[in-house]
């Protein structure tokens, strides 16, 4: 992913547009903020067990990879929740058991199909209301998690098309915004310009 010259914005990319035939709830920004919890949370479930199932199978670099979207996911639901902390401080936050997880190859498949439904159809929906409202932050905070599940759909097609060449490579794991990075090659994030330095290696 190339670093821009200024952070992407939702104003400043050309790659916000929701699928047309998307069978997406929509509702207000809170309801969005709570179905965007969920659905991350049930990712980060998820991709503890595929990691689990990975290092199980003998896929060390793919049981690193889905630690760090795992985390990842994380990352996300904390911003989400922060928000929605403000709007209703009474809100708990879901939990979600761990699927079966499968073989490796069809798990790598499985969460890019995840990955691509949300930055091109949940979060572009949510960004859009978010805007019509006029909630800044809410916009903030859908746009990089947008912009980070592109890449970790990217990451997980790598993966699955290197399945049987994996190499020692290290993922780097942006702490403020989830984009994850592949190998050493990089100064900082293109999605929120966070330091290499601050980065957390899987
Ligand atoms: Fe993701
Ligand atoms: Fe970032």
């Amino acid at each position: 992913m190339k670093v821009r010259e200024t952070i992407p914005t939702a104003e400043n990319s050309h790659n916000m547009n929701q699928m047309p035939d998307s069978m997406l709830v929509v509702g207000t920004t809170l309801d969005n903020l709570k179905s965007a919890i969920l659905g991350e949370t049930g990712a980060s479930a998820k991709y503890a067990a595929y990691a689990k199932a990975a290092r199980e199978q003998g896929y060390d670099q793919i049981a690193r990879l889905f630690e760090a979207t795992s985390a990842a996911e994380q990352i996300h639901i904390g911003l989400e929740f922060g928000l929605v902390s403000e709007m209703d401080p009474d809100y708990v936050k879901p939990t979600a058991e761990a699927p079966e997880a499968h073989a490796s190859d069809l798990n790598l498949i499985d969460g890019a199909k995840g990955e691509i439904f949300e930055t091109s159809d949940m979060y572009p929906a949510f960004i859009k209301v978010a805007q019509e409202e006029g909630n800044a932050k809410a916009v903030q905070v859908f746009t990089r998690a947008k912009l980070a599940e592109s890449v970790h759909a990217e990451r997980y097609l790598e993966a699955y098309n290197d399945i049987d060449a994996a190499d020692d490579d290290k993922f780097y794991l942006c702490p403020i915004c989830g984009y994850i990075h592949k190998g050493e090659d990089f100064e900082k994030c293109p999605i929120c310009f966070c330091p290499k330095a601050s980065f957390r290696a899987f």
